[in-house]
């Protein structure tokens, strides 16, 4: 009786032991992999909300073409459609601080737009701004989103950013300020959410 309670014991003893080793090995493999941390060992402070504005020179021509079309395409692409559906550029897009091209830079918009409706001329763009003026210099704000370009206003998600914009969302507004054949400038104005 006293030796069958005895093992009793030694065995939830060690069921016990068994347990805790297990969730102690756990517990370390997943703080190795990943753990909660506080903001302030970034060295971040407080989120701010910062209002950029600048214009954007897409030159899809010329000498000075800082947007290229890539010619491989797809055989199903439908040259039909009115709306050049299908079409992807690339582009290293000037930014400036004022309308004029040769306004001071701030930055340059890097990426890509595809044309991504057969029903009007919309765009998905992907996009980085780079920026190089200011506290910004060196920074980037990634953006991905639709743009009609017909429309009077067109918004677009900021999804992220890096340097002074890590862990930035917000969005960009966009208004075509001028158009011609060859250049399109258009205005943007970006809100966005980031720490300092
Ligand atoms: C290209 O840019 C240069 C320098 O800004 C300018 O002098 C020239 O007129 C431009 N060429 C065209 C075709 O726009
Ligand atoms: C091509 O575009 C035209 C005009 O938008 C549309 O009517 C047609 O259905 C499209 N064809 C295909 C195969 O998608
Ligand atoms: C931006 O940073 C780069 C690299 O650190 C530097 O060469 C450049 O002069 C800076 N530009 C401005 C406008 O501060």
């Amino acid at each position: 009786m006293a030796s069958s309670m005895l093992k009793t014991h030694s065995f939830i003893f060690f069921l016990i032991l068994f347990f805790i080793t297990v969730i102690a090995n756990r517990w370390s493999d997943s703080e190795i992999f990943g753990k909660y941390i506080s903001i302030s060992s970034l060295g971040l402070k407080r989120e701010r909300l910062s209002h950029l504005h600048f214009y954007f020179h897409d030159v899809v021509s010329g000498k000075n073409a800082t947007a290229i079309r890539v010619t491989a395409e797809a055989s199903l692409t439908n040259r039909s459609s009115p709306f050049i559906f299908g079409d992807v550029y690339v582009v290293d897009d000037p930014l400036t601080i004022e309308p004029g091209v040769n306004s001071k830079m701030v930055g340059k918009a890097q990426g890509s737009y595809v044309v991504a409706s057969q029903g009007e001329l919309s765009l998905l763009m992907v996009l980085n701004f780079d920026f190089t003026e200011g506290k910004y210099n060196g920074s980037t704000l990634s953006v991905l989103g639709r743009n009609e370009v017909l429309s009077a206003a067109r918004e677009m998600p900021i999804v992220g950013g890096s340097g002074v914009f890590r862990f930035a969302r917000g969005y960009a507004q966009a208004r075509t300020h001028s158009i011609t054949q060859i250049h399109a400038i258009v205005e943007y104005n970006v809100f966005v959410f980031h720490y300092c």
